[in-house]
């Protein structure tokens, strides 16, 4: 199996770069962000708060997640309805960072990764792929950019889905910041940069020179990727 690994901060450009190492190789791409969106979705919806441990456990019994790729594009299911138009707003945003910091919601969700790696081509972006989903692949990324650069991406993001609701670059900064915080300081399976994952910083590269830099430090995929 072909397994790559892109972990990085919120906003680094992970699933840009992912999305098209995985179109150039021909195999599946994982948003598994978009998984703890689902399930801060699922919450939120209910009334709960994502932060409150407590609440949240009974909920994940009840709860189903899983991803499709249809055309190309992944397809977010929670409970058999397909939220993926729903699920990119900064609520969600912050919701999914909390509900992730609960051991038992990523063990569920890893679980669900995992066995997709297992049986598929694939290339997963997320925070702890590399050093706790699946520990064994051969080629792992730490793909960043500076918060500044971050915020104005995720804002451009925004505006043009008119979903900004006036935010500013600082607002938008001051959130992100917040987040690699959280995501860096929980204390099950946090964000972290490997020794062994090769460092991408993507602050002052194009799109295309971000997914070369990947391509190029591929190992042991196979000649025919490397074209
Ligand atoms: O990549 P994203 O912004 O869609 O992720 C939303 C939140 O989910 C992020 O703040 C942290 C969490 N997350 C995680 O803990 N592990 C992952 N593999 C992916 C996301």
């Amino acid at each position: 199996m072909i397994n790559i690994a892109i972990d990085g901060p919120a906003g680094a450009g992970k699933s840009t770069v992912a999305r098209a190492v995985a179109k150039k190789l021909g195999i599946l791409y994982l948003d598994t962000g978009a998984m703890y969106r689902a399930m801060a979705l699922k919450a939120m919806r209910e009334g709960i708060d994502p932060n409150d441990k407590e609440q949240v456990l009974p909920l994940l019994e009840c709860t189903e997640i899983y991803a499709k790729n249809i055309g190309g594009t992944q397809h977010t299911y929670l409970d058999g309805e397909d939220v993926s138009g729903l699920i990119r707003t900064p609520e969600i945003s912050r919701g999914a960072s909390d509900i992730s910091a609960i051991p038992d919601v990523r063990i569920k969700l890893a679980q669900i990764q995992r066995n997709i790696a297992h049986t598929s081509d694939v290339v997963m972006d997320g925070r702890e792929i590399g050093s706790y989903v699946i520990p064994d692949c051969e080629n792992k990324f730490y793909v960043t950019a500076s918060v500044d650069e971050r915020a104005r991406r995720r804002l451009l993001e925004l505006k043009e889905k008119g979903r900004d609701n006036g935010m500013t670059v600082e607002d938008m900064a001051k959130d992100i910041a917040e987040r690699d915080y959280n995501d860096s300081h929980r204390a099950f399976a946090p964000l972290l940069r490997l020794p062994e994952a090769i460092l991408i910083d993507t602050t002052d590269l194009t799109i295309g020179e971000a997914v070369n830099a990947v391509l190029k430090n591929l190992k042991n995929i196979g000649a025919e990727a490397h074209k």
